[in-house]
């Protein structure tokens, strides 16, 4: 699975943290697309490499963190596909995958420690979407993005 990660300075100390967790810890490679430091930057620039990359499928998936998650799933979901759960805790985790078919998870960096964080990641990253009657809901969303957008 190609996973990219990315996040703003409210996001920072918890990607850093989560990617050591992955690379080192479970051996997942994971492309990192910034930013690379505590001075602070605005989420939607770094919100959108990952949500294009996972929108035109050269990313499988993404995960994306600002101070509270709100800012970067407030953009990463104005893409088309895009998919982007808020999720700060397992459960939630856990079905944004089996009934939605979340393709980006978003993370709260001010508001989730780094245990619970990889936990979070980990139970995302593992779970499989269950398809059935989640996916005719999931079409709808598809069908509503084109309405929206005057494609059809
Ligand atoms: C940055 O201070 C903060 O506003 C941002 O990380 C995020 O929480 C926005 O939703």
């Amino acid at each position: 699975m190609k996973l990219a990660i990315s996040c703003d300075h409210g996001g920072w100390e918890l990607k850093e943290q989560i990617l050591e967790i992955l690379q080192r810890v479970e051996n997942i490679d994971v492309i990192d697309y910034g930013t690379m430091s505590r001075d602070s930057v605005d989420y939607p620039d770094y919100a959108r490499e990952v949500s294009e990359g996972v929108a035109e499928g050269t990313i499988d998936r993404g995960i994306l963190i600002c101070g509270t998650g709100i800012g970067m799933s407030i953009v990463a979901n104005r893409y088309r596909n895009i998919r982007a759960a808020l999720c700060n805790d397992i459960y939630t985790a856990r079905m944004s995958r089996l009934h939605n078919n979340a393709n980006i998870l978003v993370l709260g960096g001010r508001v989730v420690g780094p245990g619970l964080a990889g936990e979070i990641v980990k139970t995302w990253l593992e779970t499989e979407f269950e398809g059935g009657r989640h996916q005719k809901r999931l079409d709808k969303i598809a069908q509503l993005e084109k309405t929206v957008t005057g494609e059809q």
